[in-house]
């Protein structure tokens, strides 16, 4: 770790682990209702639960993510983060905010809405923090030394998966509008803007661990944000078929979908044969 302030990404790591744990534990009461032992039923019903372990999935992940930026950035930009108080604060009401949440769906304190249950209260508050965190990301980079492609890419995912959250919150009263819109929030997260950052972090990684040049694997960043583009939005589409729209969709989402990981895929294979390359020309020159 070559800044301090990177420190604050392991509480987002241990934040993060521990609601994966929790989302397990009503993955495994939900497992065992399926098999007929339900017996926790009157506290966990089953609508609660699997509100609860979904609506976690999205908080950890975004946890991780959050994490993976505080980390990456001051290293990238060769700059401390430039306040690591309101980052402890970010995080701190980040977990607030997913307990309240959590807590009330055995409450019935939620909107129904498969992946984005939160309800509309909370949801401003979600939004509060995460401009928070986009403000310490954006300030530290626009104070770094450096702006390389991959904070670059990894920053532009987040702004982006800050503006995609928006359309989950538009109110609709036909449900086949809020169906679709709530699908952009989540397969465009997916299947799109979480690509720019899963690429960012693993470029980032894979400088750090192969030690290839960071040029060879940026290069590759371009790739996946191209695809991002193609494979990400066009993918979306094998949702479309289900709520009512042309079949077409079906064949389009599926092909671009099942191409998404490709330069995920490229990039480390590059990386790793780049580096048992280099390897081996070394072990050449030694005596
Ligand atoms: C041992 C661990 C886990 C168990 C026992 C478990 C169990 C379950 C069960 C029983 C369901 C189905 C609920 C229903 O019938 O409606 C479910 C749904 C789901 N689980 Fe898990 N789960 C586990 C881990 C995970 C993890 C690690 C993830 C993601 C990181 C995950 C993501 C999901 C998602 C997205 C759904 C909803 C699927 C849909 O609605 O199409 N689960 N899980």
């Amino acid at each position: 770790m070559k800044y301090k302030s990177q420190q604050v990404a392991y509480w987002f790591f241990a934040l993060s682990m521990l609601l994966l744990a929790l989302q397990i534990v009503y993955g495994f009461i939900m497992g065992f209702a399926h098999m007929g032992f339900d017996g926790l039923h009157e506290i966990f019903p089953f609508n609660t639960s699997r509100a609860v372990h979904t609506n976690l999935l999205v908080v950890w992940i975004l946890s991780g993510f959050m994490g993976a930026a505080y980390y990456i950035i001051p290293e990238e930009a060769e700059n401390e983060l430039v306040n690591v108080k309101l980052a402890y604060i970010q995080l701190i009401t980040l977990a607030l905010v997913g307990v309240v949440a959590i807590v009330g769906y055995h409450f019935n304190y939620w909107e129904g809405r498969k992946f984005l249950e939160i309800p509309r209260p909370l949801d401003y508050l979600v939004v509060i923090n995460v401009l928070t965190f986009l403000g310490l990301i954006l300030a530290t980079l626009y104070k770094g030394k450096k702006r390389t492609t991959t904070s670059l890419v990894l920053t532009m995912g987040l702004v982006f998966a800050a503006l995609l959250y928006l359309p989950g919150m538009i109110w609709f009263d036909n449900q086949t509008m809020d169906s679709f819109f709530r699908w952009w929030v989540v397969h465009l997260w997916v299947e799109g803007v979480w690509e720019l950052i899963m690429g960012g972090i693993l470029a980032f990684l894979l400088i750090k661990i192969t030690g290839v040049d960071r040029e060879v694997i940026e290069k590759w960043l371009y790739v996946i944000v191209g695809l991002t583009f193609i494979s990400g939005i066009l993918g979306t589409g094998h949702h479309y078929y289900y709520i009512g729209v042309d079949k077409t969709w079906l064949i389009i989402g599926g092909i671009f979908s099942a191409m998404e990981p490709l330069a995920f895929l490229g990039m480390a294979l590059f990386a790793v044969a780049m580096y048992r390359k280099g390897e081996k020309s070394i072990r050449i020159k030694l005596p």
